[in-house]
């Protein structure tokens, strides 16, 4: 890997994390009443978005849509099997419990999309056309179901309405 290579690579990260960092504060500045703000924020945020894109894109880690999910999979197993069982007994034994709360629901999310992921990566070698579904994601702990969203999330208990379609 070149330095060039390994720049990319983190500069894709810090852009990934300043969009999300400037959506969150935007969310804050309307709580705030700070309107105006709000929607720097938001500009921002997308073009770190745009940024971040870019330097993926040079970095040549998109690949077909079969190796992507691969990819995905990878990435989801190694989060629910190593990262955060790791995480999770670390922030159980430093007795933090909110932490503790976002790595679990988080895990078992992760488990969720991976098995999410592989299930379309069978369908896509046998099937021509893939059949069509709705997903729908919980707006607390991220659990992502297929079809219609239960009467309660079976990861952190809150209700449908907390549940909304990603467009
Ligand atoms: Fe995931
Ligand atoms: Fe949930």
């Amino acid at each position: 890997m070149t330095k060039t290579d390994e720049n990319l690579k983190a500069a894709f990260a810090g852009e990934s994390q300043a969009n999300r960092l400037y959506l969150a504060f935007a969310r804050k500045a309307e709580e705030e009443g700070f309107t105006q703000v709000a929607k720097l924020f938001k500009a921002a945020a997308e073009a770190e978005t745009i940024h971040a894109l870019n330097h993926l894109r040079i970095t040549g880690q998109i690949k077909s849509t079969a190796d992507n999910i691969g990819t995905a999979i990878s990435g989801e197993t190694f989060e629910f099997k190593k990262m955060y069982p790791e995480y999770l007994e670390e922030a159980k034994q430093e007795g933090n419990k909110q932490a503790a709360w976002s790595f679990d629901v988080a895990s078992k999310v992760e488990q969720v999309h991976a098995n999410l992921y592989q299930k379309v990566l069978n369908a896509l070698k046998t099937q021509k056309q893939l059949e069509k579904v709705d997903y729908y994601v919980c707006s607390v702990c991220g659990n992502t179901v297929e079809g219609s969203p239960p009467d309660k999330c079976p990861i952190c208990g809150a209700p449908k309405e907390k549940f909304f379609k990603p467009t």
